[in-house]
């Protein structure tokens, strides 16, 4: 039978730093903001510090480590230096993305089955410093096989492709496809999450799948914001998650 679990919602700071660094100072500042979101009720913070440090920076990690009471998910690529940061911080959880210096934002999912030597060392390593290690994937089986191979316990399902869509037949397609995975992948033993371009009008149909356990999402609440306040921005999108399914409770 499928067990609707409950669902937590880890709030994404890149986009407090990405204006902190159009004029190069300390404010606003993404370590407040995520101080914020965990008053707010977010379960976990996430964070992508990426190659070209377009708008988290190294210090923001130890920062954010340092003043969180919920655990931080560091986004990364497998860059060796940002690698070194991670195994130096220890943040509670990395996952693992494609990056592409080109892109706006993170594109598709990692191809763990093609990156898999690449990806088998490493994941060792984190755990070997007990953190836990989620691989960005898209919601193919091949992916997920591979993923649950490599010992990670968490898969994050890119949802751009249902979120960006641009007719109903493909979002609904794409939404089968994270439907049929969530369900497969969890039997097999992974935790999966979801993320990438939710908000608040579209995350309904991805919460009630019951196998996901966790949302990421950032843009949209950094965008809402503006509008209501960064408070009240986090606890509308818990809000809109709780149409469809229990909040996990605060996990400290
Ligand atoms: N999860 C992952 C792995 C991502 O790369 C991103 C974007 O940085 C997000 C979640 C959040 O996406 P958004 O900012 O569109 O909500």
């Amino acid at each position: 039978m499928r067990q609707n679990k409950s669902i937590r919602l880890g709030v994404n700071v890149d986009h407090i730093a990405t204006l902190r660094q159009q004029r190069l100072g300390k404010f606003p500042d993404p370590v407040a903001f995520a101080l914020k979101a965990q008053d707010a009720g977010a379960h976990s913070i996430v964070a992508h510090l990426r190659e070209d440090r377009r708008h988290i920076q190294d210090d923001d990690i130890k920062r954010l480590k340092k003043a969180l009471s919920i655990p931080l998910n560091l986004e990364m690529s497998i860059a060796a230096d940002v690698v070194a940061i991670a195994l130096k911080v220890v943040p509670q959880q990395v996952t693992l993305v494609p990056e592409r210096r080109q892109e706006l934002t993170t594109e598709g999912g990692l191809d763990v089955v093609k990156q898999f030597t690449k990806l088998q060392p490493l994941v060792e390593q984190f755990h070997k410093k007990g953190i836990d290690v989620s691989l960005f994937i898209d919601a193919d089986e091949a992916q997920w096989q591979a993923t649950k191979k490599l010992g990670a316990s968490t898969i994050e399902f890119h949802t751009g492709g249902y979120a960006d869509a641009l007719s109903k037949r493909t979002q609904q397609q794409q939404l089968k496809a994270m439907q049929k995975s969530s369900t497969a992948a969890s039997q097999a033993g992974l935790i999966v999450a979801a993320g990438h371009g939710l908000d608040v009008h579209n995350v309904d149909a991805i919460a009630s799948i019951p196998e996901i356990e966790e949302l990421n999402i950032g843009y949209s609440i950094v965008m809402q914001s503006l509008s209501v306040g960064f408070n009240a921005a986090v606890k509308d999108m818990l809000r809109a998650m709780k149409r469809t399914r229990r909040i996990a409770r605060q996990s400290v």
